[in-house]
């Protein structure tokens, strides 16, 4: 387990920075989503590009919740510094893995739709689910039991 006396300040602020930016970054497009919309752009409603809009939308919530996990891992620290144990540098890097990954192959998968690099796109996305699920389960594994 990891020293709960270390200062956990540095990593704190990495995982509160990342979330509020990914939640910046995955609002934007959230809003973005709507211009399109709002302006009823075919690119992204017609009935043939279903899928483009089924990746986008998925890049949006994900790449929004993946900043919330970021914020709740980040504040938690402070709460229980020993959180993930003496894994906390892999916890680290899964999730800052599956910010990118995740969402990233949804959207590249939208711009992509067909052919080899929709082909690649799409692996990243099970790629990132990975890297979460693994963040996520050292975490819950180290929670400290409730006395
Ligand atoms: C933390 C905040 C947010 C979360 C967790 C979130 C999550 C989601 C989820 C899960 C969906 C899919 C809903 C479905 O298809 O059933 C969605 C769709 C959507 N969201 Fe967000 N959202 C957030 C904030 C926003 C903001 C600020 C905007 C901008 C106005 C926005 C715009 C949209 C739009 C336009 C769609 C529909 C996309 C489509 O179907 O074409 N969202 N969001």
């Amino acid at each position: 387990m990891a020293d709960s006396s270390h200062d956990q300040a540095p990593l704190t602020r990495t995982h509160v920075r990342l979330g509020w930016w990914s939640l910046a970054c995955f609002l934007s497009l959230g809003f973005l989503l709507e211009l399109l919309h709002g302006f009823k752009i075919g690119f992204y409603l017609d009935v043939g590009n279903e899928h483009r809009r089924l990746m986008w939308t998925l890049a949006h919530a994900h790449g929004a919740l993946l900043g919330m996990v970021h914020l709740a891992f980040g504040l938690s620290l402070q709460a229980a510094p020993s959180l993930g144990g003496n894994r906390q540098p892999v916890v680290s890097t899964c999730l800052v893995g599956a910010t990118v990954l995740l969402p990233g192959g949804f959207l590249l998968g939208g711009i992509w739709v067909e052919g080899q690099l929709a082909a690649l796109a799409f692996l990243l996305v099970p790629v990132g689910g990975a890297l979460l699920a693994t963040a996520i389960f050292l975490v819950a594994r180290s929670v400290p039991r409730p006395r």
